[in-house]
């Protein structure tokens, strides 16, 4: 098999640019086929799911600019052409699938089939498109007889042997029945971890994604371990008394029987207002419990196709919390006489077709590895990495896990890697294209001693320490904390930090607290009274608000004016950890990555909070004097507008720049939005008003060419003090 590698641009198939040569087009050919080869052969993968549907899209816009080039064999019209069929015939072709990327092009499928049938279709189900490996499972009078891959479509290869503890797929119906089922073997999240696990300890390299580890583990010849597998049918062919019965019935019947179906997973996330049928499933992990009877489960029904798309919206958020992967959701009509009359194309069915989410799984080059050291003194491996879009967000760096899992997939600087981001969690490196490796590529050569404190290291562990522990890297959070925008701890400057950490009196900003005059006035050349006044004034700043706590923590991906805009959300520490990742997102300017990151800081954080509560810190964020009702409704209008509100109630952006006397930076910030505005650190046409004060520079030279207003940092000094009269009066 040839190596190819594709770091492609996200590209949006329904307007792909034809290719201009004849040689181009034929090369696209060429390497859209050894990455299929690749594909169904289970090996590592050569090219991420994306990139090969962009060639894909590319091939066919070509041949329709161009349709004297297309070839006989194009795999635009021939199931994966150029691939090893096997040994055991199908029964009938195993198809593929046509895909759609977003709603139109949906709907325009819909419109197509619509037409053929000269009606709209009745009804359609939704179901997940797992990524895993098709499989044609024959039983006969009830018994497991024979399972193959896909192969070619035609043929394909008999993996009876390694398919026979496959959850899903039980040895024996629950009745006598001859029957085939089609679906896909695949390996669960967490089976996949084990798997690796096992294969590592036993000498292997892991696999690099749950498909090539599915695929892997089916097609092995000899098996020194057992890799557990999963099995969900989405097809059922030549079910005695079946002719004539709707998908989700037939579904329903073979789930009876015992088999795991497409419709599980969809139980527990079917959309109100969307029918469910209510079909048996036994989709576990547990090959026992495949042979017994199952929960209730459904696959959603729809009338029409907004209808379908909600559900396919419902299986998009379920995405990251299902514990497989999945690619897509697979449409298909319901009633077999529209599936009679719209027949199939060459290469797939007509009455169904692929809705491909984004890809979770992208390549990208592996610009650097950075070793990072944490709060509690772990040590790992981050990848820098070339700007690439996973699951519709920009990735630049991703966690590596631990050094030896970083060894043992011999991932490299100058690789191209595989960059995962599955739901809501921080991307990883699973792993790299050994094939496609570089000459310059570097072995990467693990630190000796802790890189930040020079310390030796604790390896007893996968997750690599510095003997330290919390103490390494405590001098520079502790500055953190104390600092005039954090907690604002006067007299705590960093040579007393780093007299508190040698002496260590102090590992954590909450140490601070129990800090006494005596035990401070035995550090060096901190005299009695000025050791009294520090520890005042440690005690004076438990009445901070929660904003400037957070600061203090430094949450990772959450500045100043990210602190303040969660504190005010939420209110209270309490409630703030008790958000979740979506709870998060509901916060201006928060995104998956970063709502992600917050949510695992603020439990990594968890213990140091516990102790700072304790200590009778305040958590909590005091309200706005007036609370903003939600921008244009009734109340806003009629509420008594503060002076930096709009009249429909929403904040006015504003900039500050320059000195306002009497404040620092975070402070006249804090300030802008105690006066009802949004603080920004830079100015835009969207830019409502520029307060400029003393020492202002490029900003208010900037407002003057956009023509924004500005405030003399004097006038925005009384409105504030005017404001603050009012409150206290
Ligand atoms: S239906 C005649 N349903 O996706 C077409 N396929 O890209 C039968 N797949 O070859 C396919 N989940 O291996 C169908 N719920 C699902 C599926 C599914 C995964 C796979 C299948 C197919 C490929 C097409």
């Amino acid at each position: 098999m040839s190596a190819v590698h594709e770091v492609a641009p996200v590209v949006d198939a329904a307007h792909a640019e034809p290719y201009a040569t004849r040689d181009e087009y034929a090369g696209a050919i060429g390497r859209i086929r050894s990455a299929a080869e690749a594909y169904y052969a289970g090996a590592d993968l050569v090219m991420d799911d994306a990139a090969y549907d962009a060639l894909l899209a590319r091939v066919a816009a070509t041949e329709s600019a161009q349709p004297g080039w297309a070839a006989s064999d194009s795999p635009t019209t021939t199931v994966a052409a150029g691939i090893a069929g096997g040994d055991v015939e199908h029964s009938t072709p195993m198809l593929s699938l046509d895909n759609v990327f977003d709603g139109d092009e949906l709907a325009s499928w819909a419109a197509r089939l619509e037409r053929v049938l000269g009606r709209p279709a009745n009804g359609y189900t939704v179901e997940p498109k797992i990524d895993g490996m098709a499989v044609a499972a024959r039983y006969v009078d009830g018994r497991l007889s024979q399972v193959a891959t896909r192969g070619d479509g035609r043929a394909g290869e008999d993996v009876t042997v390694n398919a026979r503890l496959v959850a899903g797929l039980p040895a024996e119906l629950a009745r006598p029945v001859t029957v085939e089922v089609r679906g896909e073997v695949f390996m669960t999240d967490a089976d996949f971890e084990r798997a690796n696990e096992l294969r590592t300890g036993h000498g292997g390299t892991a696999f690099a994604n749950p498909r090539s580890a599915a695929a892997g583990t089916l097609r092995a010849q000899d098996r020194a371990y057992d890799a557990p597998l999963s099995f969900f049918a989405y097809a059922v062919h030549d079910l005695p008394g079946g002719e004539g019965l709707f998908h989700s019935a037939a579904m329903a019947a073979i789930a009876d029987l015992g088999v795991a179906t497409t419709a599980g997973p969809m139980a527990a996330i079917t959309e109100p207002g969307v029918t469910a049928t209510t079909t048996p499933t036994a989709a576990t992990t547990d090959p026992e419990a495949t042979t017994t009877s199952s929960p209730p489960a459904g696959m959603p029904l729809c009338a029409t196709i907004d209808d379908v798309l909600a559900a396919i919206e419902s299986l998009g958020a379920a995405r990251g919390s299902l514990g497989f992967d999945i690619d897509g959701a697979v449409v298909k009509a319901d009633d077999p006489a529209d599936r009679d009359r719209a027949g199939f194309s060459s290469r797939a069915p007509r009455w169904a077709v692929a809705y491909k989410f984004p890809a979770d799984t992208r390549t990208s080059r592996l610009v650097g590895i950075e070793v990072q050291v944490g709060r509690t003194g772990v040590i790992t491996p981050v990848a820098v990495l070339e700007p690439v879009q996973v699951g519709g967000v920009v990735v630049t760096s991703a966690t590596l896990h631990n050094f030896d899992d970083l060894v043992r997939r011999d991932v490299r600087v100058g690789d191209a890697v595989f960059v995962r981001r599955a739901g809501d969690v921080i991307p990883e490196i699973t792993g790299a294209l050994l094939d496609a490796r570089p000459d310059g590529a570097t072995a990467f050569m693990p630190p000796q001693v802790c890189p930040r404190c020079g310390g030796e290291i604790d390896r007893s562990q996968k997750r690599w320490r510095c003997v330290r522990g919390r103490a390494c890297g405590a001098e520079e959070s502790l500055a953190y904390f104390a600092a005039r925008d954090s907690m604002d701890i006067e007299g705590l400057g960093d040579k007393v930090i780093a007299g508190l950490v040698r002496a260590g009196l102090v590992t954590d900003p909450a140490d601070l607290y129990d800090l006494d005059a005596e035990s401070l006035a035995q550090l060096e050349r901190l005299g009695r009274t000025s050791a009294a006044k520090l520890v005042a004034t440690i005690q004076g700043s438990k009445t901070q608000p929660l904003s400037r706590v957070l600061t203090g923590l430094g949450v990772r991906m959450t500045g100043r004016s990210m602190s303040r805009r969660l504190a005010r959300h939420f209110g209270t520490m309490p409630a703030l950890q008790a958000a979740t990742v979506d709870d998060l997102q509901r916060v201006d300017g928060v995104g998956p990555e970063r709502a992600a990151t917050i949510a695992a800081e603020l439990a990594e954080l968890a213990p140091v909070i516990a102790k700072l509560t304790a200590r009778g810190l305040t958590m909590s964020e005091p309200e706005l004097p007036t609370r903003p009702a939600a921008p244009g409704s009734a109340e806003a209008l009629e509420a008594p507008r503060l002076p930096l509100q709009r009249e429909d109630g929403s904040p006015m952006t504003v900039v500050v720049t320059g000195s306002v006397p009497g404040l620092s930076r975070t402070e006249g910030n804090e300030a802008v939005e105690r006066l009802g505005g949004k603080s920004s650190g830079s100015v835009s046409k969207r830019t409502d008003l520029v307060v400029v004060g003393d020492g202002a520079g490029s900003k208010a030279t900037k407002a003057e060419e956009l023509g924004i207003p500005c405030m003399p940092a004097e006038e925005f000094a009384t409105l504030l003090a005017q404001l603050t009269a009012v409150r206290l009066g």
